[in-house]
């Protein structure tokens, strides 16, 4: 039986897009379900064009218990964090314990934590002067970007180089990676 991913995500989705394309030729896994808080994301759109089932999130059921009930309802395997802003509630990690993955766009334990996330974080590296950046895929815990990391990957910052061109480049990691290195941890989960 296919693995069914829900991917959580609260913006334009380029990642949720890279990963429904790596599991569409996938005998593994599947994404079923895109979940977001923000009505009129670009990833809903995805989601629409992708004819993949989607739930817009309702801030007192996700209280309750970060939707884990209607996870599994959905025969949902397996969660993925992919620009998710909010914070992932115990009864959610308790459901699928180590079966939740985020990616940040930087290099953790820096530059992580609340308010670092999108553009202030490349903000930050950039006005710290640092010389390399890169993205980290960890396990989700109670606590913000803190989880078991089990992926990083590294990019060079040129002298000049903007906050939007450090994005863009973290983007290119993001998407290189992301999905391959969910199928690799469903395969170590689930097989
Ligand atoms: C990504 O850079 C991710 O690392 C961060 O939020 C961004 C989401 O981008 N947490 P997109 O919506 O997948 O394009």
């Amino acid at each position: 039986m296919k693995q069914k991913i829900a991917v959580f995500a609260s913006g334009a989705g380029s990642n949720a897009q890279k990963i429904i394309d790596h599991f569409k030729a996938s005998e593994i896994a599947e994404v079923s379900l895109i979940a977001c808080n923000k009505p009129g994301a670009g990833v809903l759109t995805i989601a629409e064009r992708e004819q993949i089932e989607q739930v817009v999130i309702e801030k007192e059921q996700y209280k309750q218990d970060g939707y884990a009930a209607f996870l599994k309802e959905k025969g949902i395997d397996f969660v993925v964090l992919a620009g998710f802003l909010l914070k992932i509630p115990q009864p959610l990690i308790d459901a699928y314990p180590r079966k939740i993955v985020n990616i940040h766009p930087a290099l953790l334990p820096n530059y992580g934590g609340k308010g670092m996330y999108g553009a202030f974080v490349h903000q930050a590296v950039i006005a710290n002067q640092e010389k390399q950046s890169g993205i980290t895929i960890h396990y989700v815990d109670e606590h913000y970007d803190h989880g078991d990391i089990i992926f990083q990957a590294t990019c060079d910052i040129e002298p000049g180089d903007s906050p939007e061109q450090l994005a863009q480049k973290i983007h290119l990691l993001e998407h290189a990676h992301f999905p391959a290195v969910i199928e690799q941890v469903i395969q170590q989960h689930c097989y």
